[in-house]
């Protein structure tokens, strides 16, 4: 959960659950309501309009939305009886998969705005003034948001970059493809246009965002080869902007997983070598429960095909544990294959039954106690395996692109291309640059370690 701050004039307070699309939707609202005067607040006691950007994937982020709602409830009345007026919007999949609820639920929720609609705040917020009623927008117009977001302003050397929306492939558990709706690929153009914008405001790495970032597909764009592109040919394209270092996408699913794709990995040296690519489980009787459309071998070898391209690839993973039928033996499947793999990083999860989604009607449910022991192992072996790869760099000599002062005086907080977060005494003069630094000591969560001077061997 991450919240934007900051006060002048009129204020919007956003706080923003789950996923990395939601922080990139929390920043375009924001650049959307900037030029109707409204700043960011600090807190959401503050704000004369306050946006929960939330998050449906598991119940207990969807929980989250309706506590928050009862906090605001009563700043709100607080405000209203010194004379003031705070607008509450929830934005985001719990709007877009409860909308009708939410608004009965939460009588002093003015407005409910989906992920596809939140270019009609303005619109909205106009009508909230003239106290319309239920305010419920929750349409699917990919093209015509993106078409009328406002222009981005950078913050930092580092960007999201939303290129494609929504799921076609229905995995059995999850929430996605009714939240989000069907996959919608932006235009080359538009990428390409806000891609120069974030470089010329000194941006120097963009992680494209997709729900399954590399079923991007679009036209090549005039004078270009090709008819038909794919994210290689994308990210290939992108490279070529000055400015731009780096680049990252995600998230990827194996079936979309491409020849093309797997080839600029190995060629383009702007592309991080770190894939996030889930598999979610290691039993192919689970894997076809879960609609995952492949096997554990062909993810395996899948995997062989990358790292035979791209020597240096970090890769990471999702897992849910304890997915309707999951048997001890399936279980011992899904470390068997992480033991294979060698993770860099991962996130893990138990199973949550969601409304709707077929899983949850699925017999053979698993006890919550099982998922708890089932989760406690896997995380247990994925750290080990996180700490083991931190580990190995000790010694060597990573690219570090600062993105932040750290907490101690002179010390800057940068990342690594495996994401990893390296301290680093260095000047302020170097945020936003690229530099190599010897790492010499790990925490749990970050490298330590020193700038290389100019002429002293890299290697
Ligand atoms: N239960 C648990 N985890 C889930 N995910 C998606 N849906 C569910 C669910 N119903 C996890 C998957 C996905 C990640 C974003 O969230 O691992 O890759
Ligand atoms: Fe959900 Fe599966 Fe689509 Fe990913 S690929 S968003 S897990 S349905």
């Amino acid at each position: 959960m991450t919240e934007t701050r900051r006060k002048q004039g009129k204020s919007v307070f956003i706080r923003t659950y789950g996923c990395q699309m939601n922080v990139y939707d929390s920043e375009r609202m924001a650049g959307l309501l900037k030029p109707l005067g409204y700043g960011l607040a600090d807190a959401p006691d503050d704000a004369d309009l306050v946006i929960l950007n939330t998050c449906h994937i598991r119940e207990k982020a969807a929980e989250k939305v309706y506590s928050e709602l009862g906090r605001l409830k009563k700043m709100k009345s607080e405000k209203a009886r010194a004379g003031g007026d705070m607008k509450i919007a929830v934005a985001g999949c719990v709007a877009q998969a409860e909308g009708p609820e939410i608004t009965a639920r939460a009588r002093h929720v003015d407005m409910v705005v989906g992920p596809q609609a939140y270019h009609r705040l303005p619109e909205l917020l106009a009508r909230a003034a003239r106290d319309d009623g239920d305010i419920l927008e929750t349409d699917f117009a990919v093209d015509e948001k993106f078409d009328r977001l406002a222009k981005r302003s950078a913050d930092g050397p580092t960007a999201f970059l939303t290129i494609q929306e929504g799921c076609d492939k229905f995995c059995t558990f999850c929430v996605v493809p009714y939240t989000r709706g069907a996959e919608v690929s932006r235009g080359v153009d538009a990428i390409v246009a806000e891609a120069r914008a974030l470089a010329a405001q000194g941006v120097r790495e963009i992680t494209l965002l997709g729900q399954n970032v590399n079923a991007w597909r679009s036209a090549a764009p005039s004078g270009e080869s090709g008819a038909r592109w794919g994210l290689g040919e994308l990210c290939r394209h992108l490279a070529k902007i000055d400015g731009i270092e780096r680049i990252r996408f995600t998230t990827s699913h194996p079936r979309d997983m491409d020849d093309g794709l797997i080839a600029a990995l190995g060629e383009e040296t702007k592309l991080m070598p770190y894939l996030h690519l889930p598999v979610q489980a290691g039993s192919d009787k689970i894997l076809k429960a879960m609609n995952r459309g492949h096997t554990a071998a062909h993810y395996i070898r899948q995997i062989e095909q990358i790292r035979a391209a791209r020597p240096d690839i970090a890769i990471s993973g999702d897992f849910i544990v304890g997915f309707p039928g999951e048997t001890n033996e399936d279980f011992e499947g899904t470390l068997a294959l992480v033991e294979e793999i060698g993770y860099a990083s991962a996130y893990s999860f138990k199973y949550s039954r969601r409304p709707g989604t077929p899983g949850a009607v699925m017999p053979k449910q698993v006890a919550e106690p099982e998922k708890d022991e089932r989760l406690a192992r896997l995380q247990t072996l994925l750290e080990a395996q996180r700490r083991d790869f931190n580990q190995r760099q000790i010694g060597g000599v990573l690219p570090v692109l600062f993105e932040k002062p750290g907490r101690h005086e002179g010390q800057l907080i940068g990342r690594s291309p495996y994401l990893q977060s390296v301290h680093v005494t260095a000047p302020q003069s170097m945020l936003g640059s690229i530099a190599p630094v010897r790492i010499d000591d790990t925490t749990p969560n970050a490298l330590a370690g020193v700038l290389v001077k100019q002429g002293e061997a890299a290697a």
